[in-house]
C-alpha cells in the first residue's frame, strides 16, 4: 500500500461519510472535531463562521448551539441557504463587509471560527503570506466582537509568518493551542489555532446578566456548564 493511495483512500473517507450523513462537505469534520477536543461550541452560543461557503461548518454549529443560538457565516461566494443561519456575501478584507457582518451579528459573539483560505496560487510563499493576511483578518474581527473569554479558531497555512501570528494570538487569549484535526487532508500545510480566553476588553460579558441577579447570587453558568446542559 503505497502512501499516496492511503491518502486518497483517507480523503475519500472523509467524502463519502460527508455525503452519507448529509454534510455540505468533508470539512465539517474538521469542526467536529476541533470542538470535540477543545469543547469550543455550546448550547445558546452566538457564532460568527468567517469563509463559510458551501456552509458545512455553519452546520454543524448551527446543530450544536440550538435554537437558542445564532450562526452568522460570510463568504466572497454565494451560499444556500440554511435554517437558522444568517449567509451574507463580501470580503473579509473590506471594512463594508466588516460593518455588515458586525451588524447581522448584533455586534457580539462568543466564538469566531475561520476557516477562509486563500485561492491557492502553487508558489508556497505567496499563498502563505495571504493565509496569514486572511488571519489576521479574522483576528482583529474577533477582537472587536468576542464576549470576555471567547475563542477564536482560524485556519492557517505554515510557513515563517506562522510564530509572529501566533504571538499575536497569545497576546489576546489565555489559551492557545496548534490543532491538526484528523479530517485535513495529509498532504496539507494547514493547520488550526485554537485560542479560548478572549482577554482583550470584551465588550460584552459572556452571559447578559440576569435583571434580578443581586450582589452574593450564583454567578451563571461557566462556559463548560453551558455546553453540556443536564
Ligand atoms: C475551505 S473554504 C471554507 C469551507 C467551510 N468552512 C465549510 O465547511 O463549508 C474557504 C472559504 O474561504 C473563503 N474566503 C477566502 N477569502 C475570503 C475573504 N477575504 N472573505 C470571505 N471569505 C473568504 C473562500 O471563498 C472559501 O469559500
Amino acid at each position: 500500500m503505497s502512501r499516496k493511495w492511503l491518502r486518497e483512500r483517507s480523503k475519500d473517507f472523509w467524502y463519502k461519510l460527508a455525503k452519507k450523513e448529509g454534510w455540505r462537505t468533508r470539512a465539517s469534520f474538521k469542526l467536529m472535531q476541533l470542538d470535540e477536543k477543545f469543547e469550543l461550541l455550546f448550547e445558546g452560543a452566538r457564532v460568527v463562521d468567517l469563509g463559510a461557503a458551501p456552509g458545512g461548518w455553519s452546520q454543524v454549529a448551527v446543530e450544536l448551539v440550538g435554537p437558542e443560538g445564532k450562526v452568522v457565516g460570510v463568504d466572497l461566494d454565494r451560499i444556500e441557504p440554511m435554517e437558522g443561519v444568517t449567509f451574507l456575501r463580501g470580503d473579509m478584507t473590506d471594512p463594508e463587509t466588516v460593518s455588515r457582518v458586525m451588524e447581522a451579528c448584533g455586534g457580539v459573539a462568543d466564538v469566531v471560527i475561520s476557516d477562509m483560505s486563500p485561492n491557492i496560487s502553487g508558489a508556497y510563499a505567496t499563498d502563505h503570506a495571504r493565509s496569514i493576511h486572511l488571519c489576521e483578518m479574522a483576528l482583529e474581527f474577533a477582537g472587536k466582537v468576542l464576549v470576555r473569554d471567547g475563542a477564536f479558531v482560524c485556519k492557517v497555512f505554515e510557513g515563517d509568518m506562522f510564530h509572529d501570528l501566533l504571538g499575536k494570538v497569545r497576546a489576546q487569549f489565555a489559551d492557545v493551542k496548534v490543532a491538526n484535526p484528523a479530517a485535513s487532508r495529509s498532504a496539507s500545510s494547514e493547520v488550526y489555532v485554537v485560542a479560548q480566553g478572549f482577554r482583550g476588553p470584551g465588550r460584552y460579558p459572556p452571559l447578559a446578566k440576569p435583571k434580578e441577579w443581586q450582589e452574593g447570587d450564583e454567578l451563571p453558568p461557566s462556559r463548560k456548564e453551558r455546553r453540556k446542559p443536564e
